[in-house]
């Protein structure tokens, strides 16, 4: 098989995340709902960083094709986020099939698919916002955490800020267990920041949605470039997809969910469009812009 030419940045110091995972960017892509994709997680990955790939509700066809679609853009690990409620067993030996060792998962899928991602030799990622989450993930398996403060954009699941999540979540982890963080983080700046409060690796949504490779149309990408933080709403309205979980977004004047418009508090700070590849450079601390 042919793959693409890596194009690996010349990181100031590679990080093992975890069993397979290099990562010569310290930086993860959130999972995005519709507006992530192959291309998206392919490019970020490709740059030297982790790409993501939401699996929410797909059939087994659909998902084969869109993991083909990153294996021909690159060989280097890519995490795809279980996001659904349920996801039949074909699903995941999919996932497999088509090269994904890495998944996250939540407090509402773990414990049925941690172990199951275990027997098939792969690595659990699980997205945390509580206390309980964390005692849950870490008596599950999981190797990585992936921790949002209630800064994010879409879905907000905790009360705590960046710093205390990331405390808390090193106080109760063994030193073995990895931590992806973030929410609201718009700068190189602000990722330098995450990892020196003791991050592994900084999680980046809303910025890697404002990318060319994202899914998300362009007027929403247009409307959410002139957005300022002042404009974001933290929805708990019982609509929409996960309405158990506030929502950081950008309302319409008719109000309907629209996910397209999530967007989390760094979103005024960024004001530029670029290729994905562009974003790992420019949000990678100590290399050139
Ligand atoms: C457009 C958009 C869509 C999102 N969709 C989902 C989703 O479907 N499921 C989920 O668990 N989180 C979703 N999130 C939350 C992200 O996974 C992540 O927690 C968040 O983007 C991090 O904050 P940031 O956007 O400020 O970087 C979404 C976020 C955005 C911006």
């Amino acid at each position: 098989m042919h793959y693409a030419r890596p194009c690996f940045l010349n990181s100031p110091r590679p990080i093992t995340l975890c069993h397979g995972v290099t990562l010569h960017a310290p930086l993860v892509q959130a999972d995005l709902g519709p507006c992530d994709g192959p291309g998206l997680a392919a490019e970020v990955s490709r740059a030297g960083a982790l790409g993501s790939l939401t699996v929410h509700a797909l059939d087994c066809g659909t998902l084969r094709r869109r993991l083909a679609r990153i294996r021909k853009r690159t060989s280097r690990p890519v995490l795809a986020a279980f996001t659904a409620p349920y996801e039949s067993d074909g699903i995941l030996e999919t996932a497999f099939e088509g090269g994904i060792r890495h998944i996250q998962v939540f407090w509402w899928n773990g414990p049925r698919l941690a172990p199951r991602i275990e027997a098939l030799g792969g690595t659990v990622f699980w997205q945390v916002g509580t206390g309980d989450q964390i005692r849950e993930a870490l008596d599950t398996g999981a190797k990585v955490l992936v921790a949002p403060g209630r800064a994010a954009g879409g879905q907000v699941r905790t009360s705590l800020s960046l710093q205390e999540m990331i405390a808390m979540v090193r106080e109760m982890a063994e030193p073995g267990v990895s931590l992806v963080a973030g929410g609201g983080l718009a700068t190189r700046d602000d990722v330098a920041q995450v990892l020196e409060w003791g991050a592994d690796a900084a999680l980046l949504g809303t910025r890697f949605l404002l990318s060319h490779e994202s899914l998300c149309p362009a007027q929403y990408k247009a409307r959410l470039l002139r957005a300022s933080e002042r404009e974001l709403v933290l929805d708990t309205r019982v609509i929409g997809d996960w309405p158990c979980a506030p929502r950081r977004r950008i309302m319409t004047a008719s109000g309907e969910d629209v996910p397209y418009l999530y967007a989390g508090r760094g979103i005024g700070k960024i004001r530029t469009l670029r290729a994905a590849a562009e974003i790992v450079r420019a949000m990678t601390p100590g290399t050139r812009r």
